[in-house]
């Protein structure tokens, strides 16, 4: 049976008074009976500070971001292993935002993918179709091109990893896949995986991403394959992202 999860994105948002206010009021109202695991992504240089902060809950901490290098002479990157020290679990790799801003081709994200698992940190897998490739009705095949370009035929690299679905036009636009729309999407990239390794297929958490609210979240959440959410604008706000929390309890 796998666990759901739901996992805040800050991006490039925050500060340590809004660090320690935000962490702090997520700890209180993340109550042992809620079902979810729950883990934050602030930027790096809060990363410290969360970690203290959530000593003794049981929350988990990811980074946004990693460089494919373990270290040396790459001026303003950050590497594996710098992550884990400083606290970290996961690492979201392959964001939209990276991929369409910083130019990450799917190579680079695969290295970073395996920079991760390398060092023990759990990649959460970004994939999805920007809105001209949904209608062009490209959708699986650029998914499968972002997940195949990644894992090859090494189902077990998946082992410890997540992936998250983010149709990018739902990403900050208020736009949301349908619960119906976003399962078929889902069962689409366990399809992928169980073509490899059934059993790695239905123990991966695969996550929804794109305007996920307190409002929508229950729907998407009770679909057989979503796996809870990455949270972007509503992880920013305590009560905005505890509703989603809730949402993911029977
Ligand atoms: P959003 O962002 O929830 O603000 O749409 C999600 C994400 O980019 O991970």
């Amino acid at each position: 049976m796998r666990n759901l999860m739901v996992a805040g994105n800050w991006k490039m948002n925050g500060d340590s008074t809004m660090t320690s206010e935000l962490v702090d009021e997520i700890a209180a109202g993340y109550v042992g009976s809620d079902s979810c695991e729950l883990l934050i992504c602030p930027p790096f240089p809060l990363l410290g500070l969360a970690a203290n902060k959530i000593q003794g809950t049981s929350i988990f901490l990811g980074a946004q971001n990693l460089s494919e290098y373990n270290s040396g002479a790459y001026t303003g990157e950050v590497s594996a292993l710098m992550l884990t020290d400083a606290g970290c679990q996961y690492v979201i790799i392959g964001h939209s935002e990276r991929r369409a801003i910083m130019r990450e081709t799917n190579e680079m994200i695969r290295k970073k993918f395996y920079a991760a698992i390398d060092n023990n940190l759990i990649p959460i897998l970004c994939v999805g179709e920007t809105l001209e490739q949904k209608e062009q009705q490209l959708t699986m095949e650029i998914i499968e091109q972002q997940l195949k370009s990644v894992i090859g035929d090494n189902a077990a690299s998946l082992t410890n990893a997540v992936i998250a679905y983010e149709p990018v036009w739902a990403i900050g636009t208020g736009l949301t896949a349908t619960p119906e729309e976003a399962q078929s999407i889902h069962h689409f990239i366990r399809g992928i995986i169980s073509s490899i390794s059934q059993e790695i297929a239905d123990n991966i958490q695969i996550l929804y991403g794109g305007s996920v609210n307190g409002g929508n979240a229950k729907g998407l959440f009770s679909m057989p394959d979503i796996d809870g959410g990455l949270i972007g604008g509503a992880s920013l706000t305590a009560s905005d992202f505890l509703s989603i929390v809730k949402a993911t309890n029977k």
